[in-house]
């Protein structure tokens, strides 16, 4: 059996289609949930709008450091692995889920297949780049979404037969999902956006959220140029940024709509009628590109190039109110029809087709 690790929204997300598409051709696939996102906003609408089917096994993790995050990980992922006979593991990302994932598989003996290897930003005071190059270390199959992560890899000496450029499952997963948003989330208009310009915000890493003095400058130089372009600002917030706004009494201006984390068919429905996306999370950087809307990545860098080659992001970090309001021109002024670099919306069965080979 193959067994799928997931953890997070993102993993729910790209792996959706792998799963999905396993489901069709009667492979035999059971979905193992570390327990890394737990509440029904992160974790349970998302099964039930991507109609995940229920896990095989949930081994309840939760939120902890990463060590022992990790280390709890492995240790009950390797006891479900065998309760289960698998076979093969898929992980897929950068998150602890897929290290841990990953790290089990490899030392009980069991191949492990990376969605989205190769990936690459440099920059190790994140977290998932240590999780993605360990990752990628221990995989047999490593499927890259473009060219680019195929030559990160060849860097490292990794250029086995196992690595394949297969494009990105956020394709088949936001092109399908996107048309379904249309008929089945009524957000815009319960937001009350639906008649307005509005621009999309969403901020969760660490080095934007955990520090109050950075992230109180963000938000202001956001609702300096968003004011400036006559945008309402659609805020939905993660957890570990409510955290800091709450605990600093930090001010949101009146023109954000503040909500709760969103579902996946809402956030899509809300992305695709976005003047402009502000983000720092690299699933929406990829998003906003594949549905045609210009965004603003809120890194120093990225992981996912492509997204700024084609013209459809551009890397913003420092709190500068006029700067900002000037990419934000610049960036909505653009002409929205730059090529598509994460694939046909194809990937899943390119995916199974090598697996199962
Ligand atoms: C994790 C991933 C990140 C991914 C993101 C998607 C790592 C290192 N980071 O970041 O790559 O982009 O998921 O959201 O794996 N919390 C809840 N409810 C939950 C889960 C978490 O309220 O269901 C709170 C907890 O207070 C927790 C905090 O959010 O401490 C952060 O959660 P965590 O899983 O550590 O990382 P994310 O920031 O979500």
């Amino acid at each position: 059996m193959l067994a799928v690790i997931l953890g997070t929204r993102p993993e729910l997300i790209k792996c959706a289609p792998v799963i999905l598409e396993a489901q069709r051709r009667g492979i035999p696939v059971g979905i193992i949930h570390t327990g890394q996102h737990y509440t029904h906003e992160l974790d349970g609408v998302f099964f039930e709008e991507l109609r995940l089917p229920k896990p095989i096994a949930h081994i309840h993790v939760g939120s902890r450091p990463a060590p022992k995050q990790i280390g709890l990980m492995i240790y009950r992922l390797a006891e479900a692995f065998e309760a289960f006979s698998c076979t093969s593991v898929l992980v897929e990302g950068d998150t602890n889920s897929v290290l841990a994932g990953a790290l089990a598989a490899y030392k009980s003996g069991i191949p492990v297949a990376h969605l989205e290897a190769g990936l690459r930003s440099d920059d190790w005071t994140m977290p998932e780049e240590s999780n993605r190059v360990l990752a990628d270390r221990v995989s047999k199959w490593l499927f890259c979404p473009t060219e680019n992560q195929r030559e990160c890899l060849r860097r490292e000496g990794i250029d086995h037969e196992g690595v394949h450029v297969v494009g990105n499952t956020v394709v088949d997963a936001a092109l399908h999902y996107v048309r379904v948003s249309y008929e089945k989330s009524d957000i815009a208009e319960r937001l009350n956006v639906h008649q307005s310009n509005y621009g999309v915000l969403t901020m969760h890493r660490p080095s934007n959220v955990d520090e109050p003095v950075r992230l109180r400058a963000m938000l202001e130089s956001i609702s300096h140029a968003s004011l400036e372009h006559g945008l309402k600002i659609v805020f939905p917030i993660h957890p570990r940024t409510k955290k800091t706004i709450t605990d600093h009494h930090i001010p949101l201006p009146e023109h954000f709509v503040v909500t709760e984390p969103l579902g996946y068919l809402d956030l899509l429905r809300l992305q695709s009628s976005a003047q402009i996306i502000l983000t720092d999370s690299g699933g929406i950087q990829e998003e906003a590109c594949i549905l045609r809307v210009p965004s603003i990545t809120l890194r120093p860098n990225t992981e996912r190039p492509e997204t700024i080659h084609v013209g459809a992001s551009i890397l913003f970090h420092e709190p500068h109110n006029e700067r900002l309001a000037s990419v934000m021109h610049d960036q909505m002024k653009k002409d929205r029809s730059w090529e598509n670099p994460f694939g046909d919306g194809k990937t899943a069965e390119r995916v199974l087709d090598i697996l199962s080979r």
